[in-house]
């Protein structure tokens, strides 16, 4: 069985790590990959984004099976392609992985399925700004469409709200992403992602897990892509049944009965305040760091749940997960998620990898000259395992004191609030 990853992140090397250990899986093409999907395949220069470039080459390589890791091929409609070429891709279509591509239609969608969200209102225009102070004193203001994750500005005051509307509509701070706009209540409580397998008709969700979006440690600094996660959350601890049911099941109900169904990876980011559960938003994939967490604490194979996915029979499969925890520590590049520079040499990697209770994830690398480099703002995610978090805290933080380039930064308390608690 050959198959191609789409996407170059260490959400793409978790999943090469995980299928490679399909004894049934013979090659992984990656693209474009990192130095890290380069050890258990083969990358192809193409860009993610590449539709055309990446439908050509699965055709030439007869691939059996295409995984899209990011959410930009997914909204401009790489499933509908590869389907069309009659290629077995696993993904949601374009206007199922709209929950991700319009924010917009994503609330519309939830209100639909009575799946519980912060209230909100949708503008399109800078007349309509008086509207939204009279309804808000603090509000996040969120870009409709896809935004590389910069389009949520978060406003504390009536002022904040008015200058984020107006870098949004007027200055056109995130191109026509901003030509819509929806600003939300502002939520409070504790954030947890729950990540579903969906095959159109039926969800299985997996382990919870929590990010860490602020470039710093204490939740200080800019938003990022996420500087670590960990798995399980606490926080979400005895609450699963009810997101399968009153969350997860209902929006993938709605979606089939429009005639979208939604097959792939549904993403709830939750905000949890006490038993309150809202969803602050969906998205198409799978998140990264949350997969390097969830992923390797999954028992059930990997190929078997994705082909039941595609086949419809999710219903069939019994998914299994260890009981051990997980923690990831972003190692990112100096300066991110600003600028930062490139080809910084990595050393230590082989001895982080020696411990048994340490996964490297490689994100921003590349091979040169022989050396792995960085090539990118988050660079590695290093994977503790424990009995319990704090000894996954502990297993990656080793894994972490082995590693360093130049201008490494990483946060100090990814699980913190699970030790809290
Ligand atoms: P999003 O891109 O929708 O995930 O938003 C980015 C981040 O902004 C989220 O992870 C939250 O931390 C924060 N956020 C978004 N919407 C809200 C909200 N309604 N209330 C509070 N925080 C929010
Ligand atoms: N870790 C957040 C995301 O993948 O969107």
């Amino acid at each position: 069985m050959k198959i191609l990853i789409i996407g170059g992140g260490g959400r793409e090397h978790t999943l090469c790590w995980k299928l490679s250990q399909n004894p049934k899986v013979k090659k992984i093409f990656c693209a474009p990959g990192n130095a890290g999907t380069a050890e258990l395949g083969e990358n192809v220069p193409i860009d993610a984004e590449d539709i055309p470039a990446l439908l050509k080459f699965a055709k030439k390589e007869q691939i059996y099976l295409t995984i899209v890791g990011p959410e930009a091929p997914l909204v401009n409609g790489i499933v509908d392609e590869f389907e069309k070429a009659n290629l077995r891709i696993f993904g949601p279509k374009k206007a199922a992985a709209m929950l991700e591509g319009s924010k917009a239609f994503c609330k519309e969608i939830m209100i639909s399925a009575g799946v519980p969200t912060a209230e909100y209102v949708e503008i399109t225009s800078l007349k309509q700004v008086d509207s939204v102070l009279k309804k808000f004193d603090k509000a996040a203001v969120k870009a409709d469409g896809l935004a590389a994750g910069k389009g949520v500005l978060l406003c504390n005051s009536k002022e904040e709200i008015k200058k984020a509307l107006q870098k949004i509509l007027r200055d056109k701070a995130f191109g026509s992403a901003g030509n819509k706009v929806v600003v939300e209540e502002m939520l409070a409580g504790e954030e947890a992602s729950i990540l579903g397998f969906c095959d159109g008709k039926n969800v299985k969700i997996m382990v919870s897990s929590q990010d860490h979006k602020r470039a710093l440690d204490d939740d200080e600094g800019l938003n990022t892509g996420g500087m670590g996660a960990y798995s399980p959350a606490p926080v979400v601890n005895g609450l699963e049944e009810r997101i399968q049911k009153e969350i997860m099941q209902p929006m993938v109900d709605e979606m089939q009965k429009r005639g979208t169904p939604y097959k792939g990876i549904l993403y709830a980011g939750l905000m949890i305040n006490n038993s309150e559960i809202k969803v602050i938003e969906f998205n198409a994939r799978f998140g990264d760091p949350e997969c390097q967490c969830v992923l390797p604490r999954m028992k059930t194979d990997l190929v078997d749940v994705i082909e039941a996915c595609i086949d419809g029979t999710l219903d069939k499969i019994d998914l299994q997960w260890k009981k051990e925890s997980a923690c990831c520590v972003v190692l990112a590049s100096g300066g991110y998620p600003g600028d930062y520079k490139k080809e910084e040499v990595i050393v230590g990697l082989e001895n982080a990898k020696s411990f048994d209770n340490v996964l490297v994830f490689h994100a921003g690398t590349k091979s040169q000259d022989g050396k792995v480099v960085t090539n990118g703002g988050r660079v590695l995610g290093i994977v503790g395992l424990g009995s319990d978090i704090k000894g996954a805290i502990d297993a990656a933080y080793l894994g972490v004191s082995q590693i360093n380039f130049n201008r490494m930064h990483f946060r100090t308390d990814i699980g913190k609030r699970a030790l809290d608690r």
